[in-house]
């Protein structure tokens, strides 16, 4: 089974992907992974990094001539913005002689946590009272690199018509009523949208809540939804907590930085009906028989596309929520680390927004997740070998 793991400081020299365990001979286009990169970078409320940084993956192994090679696939993104960062974080740069006293304050008089921010509790964790050790690394810059994992993960479920979408339900206020809406309505749709809204009359609400969020100087969350398409019955795992798919989709999600809630379908509004109401009934239609789900289908989706920690080959649903971003432009009380006295949180240029940018990292996470349960149940060393597993899975009468 694959493993995704990344690394890199948000205003280091860049971020590194990668990835332990991936099949051979699977086709990979960098002009997609790109193509994904810049999909991270959209949407209406992002800062000014966002206008620096234009994210461009490099791969440095695992991969020729277009197709993965079974080795370790190690990628690249430069993060532009090191060249105003390198006396600060360079690795071996003796920091204090090099530094005008401007950049020495902003290298080392970092002290004043951000409320929501891991910036507190990684300074006792690590025992540090400069906060850049810290925030450094939680920052969500890290996310491009799981975008370019994500990337590869779909590229591999690709071949197999397994898709994911996304989109984004709400912005502060700014809702999307409309909730029935199939997979290409999605799929074809979102990206053209600076909020990833699908429909007109939202996608307005959601941008006049972050005009007005930016002029109040405030910053806003939300909620977008992740679905992923073709997935075929009987994947993930029910005899065991850490197999279920549910589970380890909620914990990637739960894992994207400002996500504070994740369902599966219509898991909260499900709670308050009855169960008649909700349970999606089943039907078969023997003309299916052979296809991702052998022939059994549902009128309803209530379920979210699992079921007792399985695919049921319905799509699958996941909503997360998100809180609103933490660094704040009117910063709230803290206590500087190294005072302890009273002082207003510090600065960091930020984003008011991020719910179309966390939508994508979403996708990018879901392929990550089922790229590891379809290997699990279909895989191999090569991609022909994951062929014939699946054919052979997809084939057998039930
Ligand atoms: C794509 C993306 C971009 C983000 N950009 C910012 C940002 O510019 N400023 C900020 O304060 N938080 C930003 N966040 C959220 C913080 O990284 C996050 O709230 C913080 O690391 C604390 O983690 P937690 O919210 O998961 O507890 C962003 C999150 C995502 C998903």
């Amino acid at each position: 089974m694959p493993q995704y793991i990344t690394a890199g400081e948000s205003h280091g020299q860049g971020l590194v992907a990668l990835i332990e365990s991936f099949p051979a001979g699977i086709p990979i286009s960098l002009k997609e992974i790109n193509h994904q990169m810049f999909r991270r970078q959209q949407g209406f409320g992002r800062g000014q990094r966002m206008k620096i940084e234009a994210d461009k993956v490099k791969i440095l192994s695992g991969i020729r001539n277009s197709k993965t090679l079974g080795s370790p696939i190690s990628m690249f993104i430069t993060n532009k913005d090191w060249v105003n960062w390198r006396k600060i974080m360079h690795p071996d740069n003796p920091v204090s002689k090099k530094l005008s006293p401007a950049q020495k304050k902003r290298a080392y008089d970092v002290t004043a946590p951000r409320p929501g921010h891991t910036d507190l509790a990684g300074a006792i964790k690590y025992d540090t009272k400069d906060l850049r050790n810290v925030l450094e690394r939680s920052s969500a810059r890290e996310t491009a690199a799981r975008v370019a994992c994500g990337s590869v993960a779909r590229q591999l479920l690709e071949q197999f018509s397994i898709k994911i979408a996304s989109h984004v339900i709400s912005i502060g206020k700014g809702t999307l009523k409309k909730k029935k809406l199939s997979f290409d309505d999605i799929y074809l749709n979102a990206d053209s949208s600076p909020v990833r809204c699908v429909n007109k009359e939202a996608e307005k609400s959601m941008i006049d809540a972050i005009k007005e969020a930016r002029k109040k100087q405030d910053t806003l969350g939300g909620v977008f939804e992740v679905r992923i398409t073709g997935l075929p019955i009987g994947l993930g795992g029910n005899a065991q907590w850490y197999n279920r798919l549910d589970a380890n989709l909620a914990q990637a999600f739960m894992s994207i930085q400002s996500v504070k809630g994740v369902e599966i379908g219509e898991a909260f509004t499900n709670a308050a009906k009855f169960g008649s109401q909700v349970h999606d009934s089943i039907y078969f239609n023997e003309k299916q028989t052979g296809n991702q789900s052998k022939g059994f289908w549902r009128k309803t989706n209530a379920a979210g596309g699992i079921e007792g920690g399985l695919s049921n080959g319905a799509d699958i649903i996941i909503r997360a929520a998100c809180k609103p971003i933490s660094t704040l432009m009117k910063p709230l009380n803290t206590i500087d680390v190294k005072s302890k006295k009273d002082t207003l949180a510090m600065i960091e240029r930020s984003d008011i927004c991020v719910i179309p940018a966390a939508a994508v990292v979403g996708e990018a996470m879901a392929a990550m997740v089922v790229s590891e349960c379809f290997l699990n149940k279909f895989g191999g060393d090569s991609f022909n070998e994951i062929r014939d597993n699946f054919r052979g899975y997809l084939e057998r009468e039930f």
